[in-house]
């Protein structure tokens, strides 16, 4: 670039670019446009893609694009599979320690699920092998969070939530809103959960397979737990014993959120039990209000 401000080809774009945005209106997309672009030219100069390389990647680009619509939205799918939603969820929620991590919520939380009483079987279709859970709410100095409203909600005994197959499971099977009771404890029943396979019908799907990489999702329960003076936590209760507990497709497995499925004793068919405590990070001016973006929430629904 010359005095004036002029190009003299793509030498340098990015630094051009950031002359031509130095007067931008909103500043923080500026800030943003210009360290990506800095970052693509950078993994142009290290991967050296010819000109059909680029057009392949911009043809995925766009079925990504394609393949998203009100019911399906593979550019989530994408950010959760290239670890983006797990590292932007840790940069922006950092947990001290002794607290719960927080994970993303993904595509099958609902916001409008009914209060459910203390102890209720979540379980509507009478399919799985019964579980028995117990939570336990708690402030980082021990002390319980009576009162703190839980959502629960899982995939069903063959991987597969309620909004994934809303003709053959009851509307809200595994689902829960429970108070937490004096003892800031929430009990409930459901069916032991299992692991899943991302959807690999789309571009993303193709990509991992040729790839080789897993679309796993090792078995969970999700959580999400609101309290006055609290963040709202949201996170995962991964049953250990998965075979594909270190190959989780989203990076959503930490030690803190390890818990084992116990063999209940006794009785017909199998049963389990399964006991954690989750511990919150205080905050100052939340509610207790089901997740807002429910309207985002729906549009995830059933599709990744
Ligand atoms: C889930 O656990 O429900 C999930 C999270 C991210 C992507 C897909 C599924
Ligand atoms: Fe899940």
């Amino acid at each position: 670039m010359d005095g004036q401000g002029q190009d003299h080809g793509g030498a340098d774009a990015a630094d051009a670019l950031a002359l031509r945005l130095a007067g931008a209106r909103d500043a923080g997309m500026a800030r943003a446009v210009l360290a990506s672009v800095r970052h693509l030219h950078a993994l142009v100069r290290e991967v050296r893609p010819d000109p059909d390389d680029l057009r392949r990647a911009l043809e995925f680009l766009t079925e990504v694009g394609q393949a998203s619509d009100a019911r399906r939205q593979e550019w989530v799918l994408l950010a959760d599979v290239l670890g983006v939603s797990a590292l932007v969820e840790d940069l922006a929620h950092p947990v001290p320690a002794g607290a719960t991590p927080q994970t993303v919520a993904g595509p099958f939380y609902r916001a409008d699920v009914p209060e459910t009483a203390q102890g209720a079987d979540l379980c509507l279709d009478g399919r799985g092998e019964p579980l028995v859970a117990v939570l336990h709410i708690r402030a980082p100095d021990g002390r319980a969070v009576p009162g703190a409203w839980v959502e629960v909600w899982q995939a069903n005994g063959e991987g597969l939530y309620e909004n994934q197959e809303p003709d053959r499971q009851p509307e809200f099977n595994l689902r829960g809103r429970i108070r937490a009771d004096a003892d800031g404890a929430v009990r409930f029943r459901s069916v032991r959960p299992k692991g899943y396979r991302l959807p690999d019908d789309g571009p993303v799907g193709q990509l991992f397979a040729r790839l080789g990489l897993p679309i796993e999702r090792p078995a969970h329960l999700h959580v999400r737990v609101t309290a006055p003076g609290f963040r709202p936590l949201v996170t995962h209760v991964f049953d250990r014993d998965d075979p594909a507990i270190g190959r989780d497709a989203i990076f959503g497995v930490k030690p803190g959120l390890l818990a084992e499925f116990r063999a209940v004793p006794g009785g017909v068919g199998p049963r389990w039990s399964v006991e954690v405590t989750l511990v919150l990070v205080p905050d100052c001016g939340t509610t207790d209000q089901p997740a807002r973006g429910k309207a985002r929430a729906e549009a995830r629904q059933g599709g990744n």
